[in-house]
């Protein structure tokens, strides 16, 4: 459905949860993370009905979010069902792959297309540090797991501080080129200043062309990133939420003061 810009609005990122098995610095603090509810996160079955609806409202294009999504559990039979909607001829999840030589073969069997894969630094010791104790090891078998299982295109999220010619995104570009897949530079942000930029390589970011809506783990349909528009389809129905979230997408991003990347999937 085109929205009073004329922006044809088929694309849906869905966070499946707020949690994380890391505590990147830039997404994170350390601790004291305020967590969602359990009874306030969607159910499958209200994700799916979200699905289904927004389908009707014209979105074919579908990416899997969190948090991280794989630590929710029973995420592959959510990307099976995802899978199974006729319309969605475009299927994607983005993780940061510390569980995905586990996942990557099952998610492929039941229908997930393709990949996006969050990785800054090649160096093990800087990994660490940036994600507060994660494993580049794990990283780097989910990556081979992800092309053994045949999910095309693989693409690497990097995020830059500076530039992309800075010495970790130089190292990160090759390590892609050696395994043939693609990278995309993102510079790092801070949702509540109002500054935001087009990400390297991607389709982020560009409010000309942005084509997106996404649906929060608790349920919130929201129409910019940069922006505290929220429409809650528990109290509006997944219909009503769609609908006006895309009458009232706004033309260009500012700030957005009460979202963070762990709860709204970047
Ligand atoms: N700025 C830019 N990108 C971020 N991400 C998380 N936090 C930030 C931030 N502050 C990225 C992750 C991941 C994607 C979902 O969002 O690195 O690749
Ligand atoms: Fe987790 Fe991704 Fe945030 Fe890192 S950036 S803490 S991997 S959600």
């Amino acid at each position: 459905m085109l929205d009073l810009y004329n922006r044809p609005i088929n694309y849906l990122r869905i966070s499946v949860t707020d949690r994380c098995n890391l505590r990147c610095t830039y997404c994170m603090p350390e601790t004291g993370v305020t967590l969602l509810r359990h009874q306030d996160i969607l159910s499958f079955e209200e994700i799916i009905d979200v699905v289904k609806i927004a389908v009707q409202s014209g979105i074919n294009k579908v990416r899997i979010t969190g948090g991280e999504p794989l630590v929710r559990k029973g995420i592959v039979s959510l990307v099976q069902s995802i899978a199974q909607i006729p319309e969605i001829t475009d299927l994607s999840l983005t993780t940061n792959a510390i569980l995905l030589s586990e996942f990557a073969q099952p998610l492929a069997s039941v229908g997930l297309h393709r990949i996006n894969i969050s990785l800054d630094t090649t160096d093990p010791l800087k990994y660490a540090k940036i994600t507060r104790g994660g494993d580049i090891h794990q990283v780097v078998k989910g990556i081979l797991a992800a092309q053994k299982a045949g999910l095309q295109p693989i693409k690497i999220n990097c995020v830059i501080q500076a530039s992309s010619s800075e010495p970790d995104a130089l190292a990160v570009k090759q390590f892609c080129d050696n395994l043939g897949i693609q990278v995309r530079f993102i510079h790092q942000m801070n949702l509540g200043s109002g500054h935001f930029s087009i990400v390297e390589g991607g389709t982020g970011g560009d409010c000309v062309q942005c084509n997106r809506l996404r649906l929060t783990a608790d349920g919130k349909i929201k129409p910019c990133l940069f922006n505290d528009l929220e429409f809650d389809v528990r109290s509006l129905g997944a219909q009503k939420a769609i609908a006006q979230a895309i009458a009232r997408k706004p033309k260009c991003g500012t700030f957005n003061s009460n979202n963070h990347f762990h709860n709204i999937g970047g």
